[in-house]
């Protein structure tokens, strides 16, 4: 498993593992509903490569294979850490967050955050990350729980599962 620079090429394959993430993986912990929310409906191509141009986005790739993606931007935000269902709970979410801590070190950056679903808060505390507080967010009627979560850049080395 390679973790590399996301590319405009990632494009495509990364929003189908986002989308599959949410719809198959997510949904263990969130209602129908609430993934539909989640997902927010369609989303064009243009814009989600613009967005992953705009912070340091990140690819596990699996011998050409788009296997998962996540971010960091310059104050030390993950906003997005999703690997496909395909490839679940084989340690490429492990890799990709390894990759993130490597970086932040590499740039000096004091602390890391991100807000995780229920799904991702076992990976991100197996990290370093712990819990600041739970959050309710809206998506229009529907609301979902997350966790506002951060790691100092002292925190201990990742621990295994
Ligand atoms: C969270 C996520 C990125 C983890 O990726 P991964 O490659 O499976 O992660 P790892 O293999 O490093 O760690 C596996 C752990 O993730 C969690 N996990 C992964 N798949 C899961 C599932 N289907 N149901 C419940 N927990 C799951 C478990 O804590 C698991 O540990 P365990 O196998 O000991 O129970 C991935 O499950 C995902 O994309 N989830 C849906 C989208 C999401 O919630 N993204 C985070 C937004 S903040």
């Amino acid at each position: 498993m390679l973790i590399r620079d996301y590319t405009a090429a990632d494009a495509a394959p990364t929003l189908a593992v986002f989308e599959d993430a949410i719809r198959r993986t997510a949904r263990s912990r969130y209602s129908a509903e609430q993934v539909e929310a989640w997902l927010g409906g369609p989303r064009d191509l243009a814009p989600w490569n613009a967005a992953r141009l705009r912070v340091r986005t990140f690819v596990a790739d699996d011998a050409g294979t788009v296997a998962g993606f996540t971010d960091l931007d310059d104050a030390g935000y993950v906003d997005r850490l999703f690997v496909s269902p395909d490839h679940g709970r084989r340690g490429v979410g492990r890799a990709l967050l390894e990759h993130v801590l490597v970086t932040a070190d590499a740039l000096g950056l004091p602390e890391l955050t991100t807000h995780a679903s229920l799904v991702a808060r076992p990976v991100f505390e197996r990290a370093g990350f712990h819990v600041v507080h739970e959050e309710t967010v809206r998506r229009g009627a529907v609301e979902l729980t997350r966790f506002h979560m951060r790691r100092p850049s002292d925190a201990a080395a990742p621990t295994s599962p």
